[in-house]
């Protein structure tokens, strides 16, 4: 069992879905978690349910808009937790909009938190995480992209775009680890669509798009398109999280892993 005694974790976006649930998931193997999100209210109600359990988990204002704010974010871990051996680079949004009713604004704020605030945390994570820095003991990157990185759904244009834009950071941030020796590795993971609030939302917007005739009919379509004939469980990408930044991936590095049911790879 993989075992995350001693380490430190920082999550963005972790008060609900993904991030809540890669929180339970690090927290139970033993890690010490810091959950970073600009919901106070509810991250602080995720930190509380999480040690009630009796797992180490705190919670910070993190806007990974902001470098100051990821500045903080890494100088509370090294500080107060005691180092910082994982980022998940996790908050996102997403907007579901035809390219005609595309508005620049819009496009902007969703590139700033998906591809700006994941730069931040590549770049802090460097800063902290390499020999010399405030933790200097190397890590483990991993950035949330999506199987909208990997494929074209039609009403996802800039969301799919920021995503593709996440899958080539990772493989830029492994590669320049690499080049100047920082011990740290890099991923991303390619989740297809989970019963989140973004999942909810998303399966919702599709039938006013006219993608679909009800939300009903978008699932079917969805189930149909997965080989192993399920939507996935949060658990599903948990575990794939609990793997890749742990020693057991020790070579697997700059990769964009799909956890979709087999849905990119049957096209
Ligand atoms: N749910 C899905 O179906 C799905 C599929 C593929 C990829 N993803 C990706 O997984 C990640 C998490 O998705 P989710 O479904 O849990 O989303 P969610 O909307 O349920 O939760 C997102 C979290 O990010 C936080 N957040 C938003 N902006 C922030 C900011 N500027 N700074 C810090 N925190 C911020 C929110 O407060 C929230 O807690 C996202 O990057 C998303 O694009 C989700």
């Amino acid at each position: 069992m993989i075992d995350y005694k001693g380490k430190v974790v920082l999550i963005t976006g972790g008060a609900r879905g993904f991030g809540a649930e890669f929180a339970r998931g690090f927290a139970g193997r033993g890690a010490t978690v810091v959950i970073g999100d600009i919901n106070t209210e509810l991250g602080e109600a995720t930190v509380a349910e999480i040690s009630r359990g009796g797992s180490a988990c705190h919670f910070l204002s993190l806007d990974v808009r902001s470098d100051i704010d990821w500045a903080a974010a890494v100088d509370y871990c090294v500080s107060e937790v005691g180092g910082l051996d994982v980022v998940i680079n996790n908050a996102g949004v997403e907007i579901s909009e035809l390219y005609i009713d595309t508005t620049p604004q819009a496009c902007r704020d969703l590139f700033d938190i998906n591809l700006v605030g994941t730069m931040l945390g590549i770049k802090h994570a460097f800063l902290a995480m390499q020999p010399g820095g405030a933790s200097g003991r190397g890590g483990a990157i991993l950035n949330l992209a999506s199987v909208a990185g990997l494929s074209s759904t039609p009403g996802l244009a800039a969301y799919s775009a920021s995503k593709a834009g996440v899958i080539s950071l990772t493989k830029l941030a492994a590669t320049e680890a690499g080049t100047f020796d920082y011990g740290v590795r890099a991923n991303c993971l390619c989740p297809s669509l989970f019963n989140t609030d973004m999942g909810r939302k998303l399966l919702n917007d599709f039938p006013g798009l006219g993608l679909g005739e009800s939300v009903e009919a978008v699932k079917e379509g969805l189930i149909a398109r997965i080989p192993v004939g399920r939507f996935g469980e949060l658990s599903d990408v948990v575990n794939a999280a609990l793997y890749l930044c742990s020693e057991e991936a020790s070579f697997i590095n700059g990769v964009a892993l799909p956890v979709d049911g087999g849905m990119s790879g049957a096209g």
